[in-house]
C-alpha cells in the first residue's frame, strides 16, 4: 500500500490520458491526510492548473466560505477532483479520461479514510454516488456507501451562474455542519 506521498508522486508521472498533453500542473488535491470530511470537485481549472492546487480560483474562493461556515479551515479537509488534470477550456472532463483518472481518487479516500464525503455539482455526485442521480432532486441527501456518508450538493460555480443555487447550497452546508459535529 502506497502512502498518500507516494501516490501523488505517481500521478504527477501520469500519462494515461489526453488531458496529460495539455496540463501545467497535475492537481492531486490537497489538505489534511487524515481528514474527517473530503470535498470533491470536478476537474482543475485554470487557476488550479497553473498552481497545482485544487480550487484555488472564484468557485474556490466560495468553497473555502463554505468551509469556515461549518467551523473548519482548509487545512483541516481533503479537496480532491474527479481528474488531475485541466480539462481543455473546461469542458466537463470525457468518460474515457474519468474512467482513466478515478482510480486514484478512491486510492485517495482509502488512504485519507474520511468519515464524510461532500460531492461538489453532478460530476463528482454521478461518479461516486450514481450515474443516474439528478443533482438537483438529490442534493442535500445523505447517502451511505462503503462505510462513507456523502452527501452530494451544488458546485460552487454554479452558485456563480445561478444566484437561485445559493440558498439550498448553504442549506446543505448547516446540515454537513451538524452531521460533521455528530460523527467525528
Ligand atoms: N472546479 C472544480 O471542479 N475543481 C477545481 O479544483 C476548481 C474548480
Amino acid at each position: 500500500m502506497y502512502t498518500l506521498e507516494e501516490l501523488k508522486e505517481i500521478t504527477h508521472n501520469c500519462r494515461k490520458c489526453r488531458l496529460s498533453k495539455g496540463r501545467t500542473n497535475v492537481v492531486f488535491g490537497q489538505g489534511n491526510p487524515k481528514a474527517h470530511i473530503m470535498f470533491i470537485g470536478e476537474g482543475p481549472g485554470r487557476d488550479e492548473d497553473l498552481r497545482g492546487e485544487a480550487f484555488v480560483g472564484a468557485a474556490g474562493k466560495l468553497l473555502t466560505k463554505a468551509i469556515e461556515a461549518i467551523g473548519l479551515k482548509r487545512e483541516d479537509v481533503f479537496i480532491a477532483n474527479i481528474v488531475k488534470c485541466r480539462p481543455p477550456n473546461n469542458r466537463n472532463p470525457q468518460e474515457d479520461e474519468i474512467q482513466s483518472c478515478i482510480p486514484y481518487l478512491r486510492w485517495q479516500v482509502k488512504l485519507i479514510k474520511p468519515k464524510i464525503i461532500v460531492c461538489l455539482g453532478s460530476i463528482a455526485a454521478k461518479n461516486i454516488i450514481d450515474k443516474n442521480l439528478k443533482i438537483t432532486r438529490q442534493r442535500g441527501e445523505w447517502i451511505e456507501k462503503k462505510g462513507y456518508k456523502i452527501m452530494p450538493t451544488f458546485h460552487p460555480a454554479a452558485l456563480l451562474r445561478d444566484e437561485s443555487k445559493k440558498k439550498p447550497f448553504w442549506e446543505d452546508f448547516k446540515e454537513i455542519k451538524k452531521e460533521y459535529e455528530k460523527t467525528v
